[in-house]
This record gives C-alpha cells, sequence and structure tokens, in this order.
C-alpha cells in the first residue's frame, strides 16, 4: 500500500517532466499534522525554476492534480495537500494485511543469502555486562530481520575466551582464590579475583609481568593454565546460557576467541607471503594508509592479539559460510579496531572485506561515565531480569489473578520490559542506566505494547471474530491505525537499511497509542451491524503488533 506514486504520477504530469520522478518522490513529506492531509509537497523549489510564489504554483497545482484515491487537494502556504480517500484507502490496507497476515512487510530481497551476525560475544570470567545485553538484543532483532528480508542469519557469539586478562586471573586465582567459594558463585568469584588483581597491581606492577607470564604459559600449552582457564570457561558458559535461555536468543555458532588458536599461524603466513608484515620494536604489525595507526599483528614476546584473532575469524567464516554480508554488532569504542580489521583484509586482497559492517551502538552510562568493569562497578543482568519478571508476575496476580499461565506470561512481559527498553532507543545514543525505566510498565514500553496486543486478542474472543469477506466500512475514527498499519512495511525498510529496530519499537507504541485511541473513542462491541467490520480492523492491529514484536525479539500473549 503506497499511494506516494500516485502522487508522483501526477506531480510528474504535471510539471511535465521538469523533475525526475525520483526526485519528486524524495521530496514529498508528512504534514505536520493529521488535519492538513496525508502527504504534502513542498513548492518552494519550483519556484526558483519557475520564477513565481511559492503560493501560486501551490495553488496552480492544487487545481490541476487528480487521482482516484485522492478525495481533496489543497494548497497551503507554498505546499500542495493531498488527503487520502478514507474509506477506500483504509479498505485497501486491512484488505492487504488479512491477505497477507505475519507475511506483511516481507521481501524477498536477500535470496537465502547468508549474513554472519557477531553479536553478544562477552567475556569469558566476567559478568555478562549491560553494554554486552546491548549487543545481545539488537544483535538477535537484525537477524530476525535480515530473516524477514530473505537473508539466511548465522548467529555468532565470538567469546572473549582468550587474552592476557587469562594470565592475570590465574595469577589472581593462584594467589586468593579458593575453588569452593569460586564453585558456588563463579562470575561473583572471578569479578571479586580480577578486581582484587587490578588494585593490587597498582601497588604492585610486577603482578602485570607475572600476569602477562601465565597468558604466555597459557598459550604455550601449560597444562596447569590450560586446565584452570577451561574450567573458567565452562563455568561462565553455563552462567552465560542461563541468560541467553531467559531472554530465548540461540546462536548458530559459540566458536570465540580461543577457536581461532590453530589458525592464526596461516594468518601471518599469508601475510607474510604478500609482504604485508613489518617489524616494529620487535611486534610485528601491517602499515595502513596514513589516518589508521598501524595494526598489531604479533607482540615482541611472540604472542597474539584480538585483531589476529578476528583477521583468522573474518577468513574462516567467509571459507565456511560464504557471506555476503558479514555484520559485527560491537560497541562504537571499538571503531578503530574494525576500521583497521577491515583494511588489513583489504590490503590481503579479499574482495569480500566489502560485505563487512560495524554496527556500533553507544555506551550504557552510570551518572554519566561509562561502568568499568575493573573497579567492579557492574550491575547483574540476571538479578536485573529476574526482578522483571517478579514485577510483571506481582502485576498479573493484582490485575488479572485467574490468568492460567502466569509464570510464563510473566516472563515474557518481564524480558519484554528489558529488551524494548533498548531497542526503543536509536542504537548509537548513550543510556544512562536506570533500573527504574527498565522495570517500568507504562508508558512507551514494552508491556504497554504487549498489552495492547492482549486487549485487541480479547476483544476477538469477546466478539466472536470471524474473517469476513465483503465491504469493510472503516470508521473514519480508524485513519491514525490505517495509516499506522501502512506504514509498516516502510518502518522495517528502514530497520533493515538503517541496522536500525528502534525504527520498529518507536512504531509499535505509535500503532498502540493510535489503537487505544481509537478504542476508548469508538464500542466497538456495541453494534452489531459495524462489529465485524471493526473487529477485521482490531485483529489488522494484532499482526502487525505481533510481528513486530516478534521482529523485536519479544514475545505477544493472548492475555495478560
Ligand atoms: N568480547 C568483545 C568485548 O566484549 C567483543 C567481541 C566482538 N566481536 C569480535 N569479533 N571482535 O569487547
Amino acid at each position: 500500500m503506497n499511494f506516494k506514486n500516485d502522487f508522483v504520477d501526477a506531480l510528474f504530469q504535471f510539471l511535465e517532466g521538469h523533475l525526475e520522478r525520483n526526485q519528486l518522490l524524495m521530496m514529498i513529506e508528512k504534514p505536520r499534522f493529521q488535519d492538513m492531509g496525508d502527504m504534502a509537497f513542498p513548492c518552494f523549489e519550483l519556484a526558483k525554476l519557475y520564477r513565481k510564489s511559492p503560493q501560486s504554483i501551490a495553488l496552480e497545482m492544487a487545481e490541476k492534480i487528480e487521482a482516484p484515491i485522492f478525495e481533496k487537494v489543497e494548497a497551503v502556504g507554498g505546499y500542495v495537500n493531498v488527503f487520502l480517500n478514507k474509506r477506500e484507502v483504509s479498505q485497501g490496507v486491512v484488505k492487504e494485511v488479512l491477505l497477507q497476515k505475519e507475511e506483511y512487510g516481507t521481501l524477498d530481497l536477500g535470496n537465502e543469502q547468508i549474513v554472519t551476525i557477531d553479536f553478544s560475544s562477552p567475556n569469558i570470567a566476567k559478568p555478562f555486562s549491560m553494554g554486552h545485553l546491548r549487543s545481545t538484543v539488537i544483535g538477535n532483532s537484525l537477524a530476525l530481520i535480515a530473516e524477514k528480508y530473505g537473508f539466511r542469519p548465522v548467529r555468532i557469539n565470538h567469546l572473549g575466551d582468550w587474552g592476557t586478562q587469562f594470565g592475570k586471573l590465574i595469577v589472581a586465582y593462584k594467589m586468593w582464590g579458593n575453588e569452593e567459594t569460586v564453585k558456588e558463585n563463579p562470575i561473583k568469584e572471578l569479578l571479586k579475583l580480577y578486581v582484587q588483581f587490578h588494585e593490587e597491581a597498582e601497588q604492585n606492577p610486577e603482578l602485570n609481568d607475572k600476569g602477562r607470564e601465565w597468558f604466555k604459559n597459557l598459550e604455550d600449552g601449560d597444562v596447569e593454565a590450560l586446565s584452570l582457564w577451561e574450567w573458567f570457561k565452562e563455568e561462565s558458559l553455563q552462567e552465560f546460557s542461563k541468560l541467553y535461555q531467559m531472554l530465548g536468543i540461540t546462536f548458530d555458532s559459540f566458536n570465540g576467541e580461543a577457536f581461532y588458536n590453530d589458525k592464526m599461524d596461516r594468518v601471518v603466513e599469508i601475510l607474510e607471503e604478500k609482504d604485508l608484515l613489518e617489524e616494529s620494536k620487535g611486534a610485528q604489525v601491517v602499515q595502513l594508509h596514513e589516518d589508521l595507526p598501524p595494526c598489531l599483528i604479533k607482540k615482541s614476546d611472540g604472542t597474539t592479539l584480538y585483531a589476529t584473532r578476528d583477521l583468522a575469524a573474518a577468513i574462516y567464516r567467509q571459507e565456511t559460510y560464504h557471506f555476503a554480508q558479514s555484520l559485527y554488532v560491537v560497541g562504537n569504542e571499538q571503531t578503530l579496531h574494525f576500521k583497521q580489521l577491515f583494511s588489513v583484509l583489504d590490503k590481503m586482497g579479499y574482495s569480500w572485506y566489502a560485505g563487512m559492517v560495524h554496527i556500533p551502538f553507544g555506551m550504557i552510562l552510570k551518572d554519566g561515565k561509562k561502568m568499568s568493569t575493573r573497579k567492579g562497578k557492574v550491575v547483574l543482568l540476571e538479578e536485573v531480569i529476574d526482578e522483571a519478571i517478579q514485577l510483571a508476575l506481582n502485576d498479573i496476580l493484582e490485575k488479572n489473578p485467574r490468568l492460567a499461565a502466569k509464570d510464563e506470561v510473566a516472563h515474557q512481559v518481564g524480558t519484554g520490559a528489558v529488551i524494548f527498553h533498548d531497542l526503543k532507543n536509536y542504537r548509537l545514543n548513550d543510556i544512562e542506566f536506570s533500573l527504574k525505566d527498565m522495570l517500568r510498565f507504562e508508558g512507551e514500553t514494552g508491556p504497554y505494547v504487549q498489552y495492547t496486543h492482549a486487549r485487541a486478542a480479547s476483544l476477538l474472543r469477546k466478539g466472536d471474530y470471524h474473517e469476513s469477506e465483503g465491504d469493510l466500512m472503516i470508521d473514519d475514527e480508524a485513519w491514525p491505525v490505517i495509516t499506522a498499519l501502512m506504514s509498516f512495511p516502510d518502518v522495517i525498510k528502514r530497520a533493515f537499511e538503517g541496522y536500525d529496530p528502534s525504527q520498529i519499537a518507536k512504531f509499535l507504541i505509535e500503532l498502540s497509542k493510535a489503537f487505544n485511541k481509537y478504542y476508548a473513542s469508538v464500542r466497538i462491541l456495541d453494534n452489531e451491524v459495524q462489529k465485524q467490520a471493526r473487529l477485521t480492523l482490531v485483529y489488522s492491529v494484532k499482526v502487525v503488533l505481533k510481528e513486530g514484536l516478534r521482529l523485536l525479539g519479544m514475545a505477544a500473549p493472548e492475555e495478560m
């Protein structure tokens, strides 16, 4: 459903080809207020071209422009405003949703091409941070959106399970750790050790050398180092799995950094063959163009780096999946790293590097500052989600104590609150952490959208809705609902093109508000004659809300 093209055609005819169709399409706006029409065309550019006033051009155009679906065309202060025939458009939109159901807005653009999505990727032996939560929910939604557009997402969790920090942790554990306490509460205890290490290292910098030594031992395959590392990894993975299960998120691969240990020699060989490796202060680097610092490949002690493992991973992914696109949902503090990574691949002659995209996001701040793991300033995500679920359960016990699937719905609503709270923000914006905000169920929140969906479901049950053919007389009061429904395919397109789930989250709020207003102004079930037509609209809203929520990785309970 897109009436812009009707407008473009009419404008094109009037202007006798003075402007291209594409240009015209770009110029069409949405009027600021609904009572000013459904589409507007500004005449200010044309005024220059024709050397007339915008007002007089608008007047002239308003008189001549027409199309069957236009009810009225009006000139207002240099704009041509078009009013659509509400009855016809409403019918058209609702019929379209009815016909396509959850396929509404689907597009087969991808042709089954593979998109690898590297997301979540937390670091072993550290708590799952709020930043990792962002990556997790954004990445999951991007995978679902890509799927809707006919791509095949491969979800990869590039676990941070290798690096100098493990040397430090091993040192800390050997000095102050205790097997029993770590087993009881792995993430908390390991974090404590990690924080203690950094505190003590400030007084005693030799500890850092020890840390490096133990990481070297680990890379050299030392049995004690390896078995401690494996144990830390196992305990952490168990904790992370709990979270993923809570959020309903799955991965196709958990190949983390360590997976590439035996694949890095080959990378170094290729770099050597291509004469890209240079020595710099004992280390091996690849020089990049002027505005990028060189990419460090091997340290002077022979140990490898984050970047080396990412190089190996990129090549492995291309060879394994033959991806068309490869996305990295990682915080914007790693922008330089990804620029360097892509640039090295370019220098290596891999043309497929062009399909790689870093999808950065802003930080979660506490009192305007970044939360730092090193200082132990973290919020434990599992506790946050547990609390959200508990609050949702209390809500149900208060408002709908007879609900059968209480626990399941509480789970869906609690996690929904946390997921939506993140996704409604444009990803590049920093977010100030507020537990209260995350656990809010009213206003522009996930539970509000879920509640609207449940309300629609309940109306359909009470009204004994059945799909009907024939004329659908839709009330004029429903117009804001119709225009919202109509925009859904465009919204998905913007979300897809901008890697931006917030488009969908904002849309869901808009549709929910419009629907709740309609619900308050029209007694949907009271009038037998209009009931089925009205319920058909309710059904369309329900379908679109559910599909929108699904694309964000959220459930849509039928009752709550
Ligand atoms: N583990 C890293 C971190 O927490 C993120 C890894 C992102 N993925 C990648 N391929 N580098 O900062």
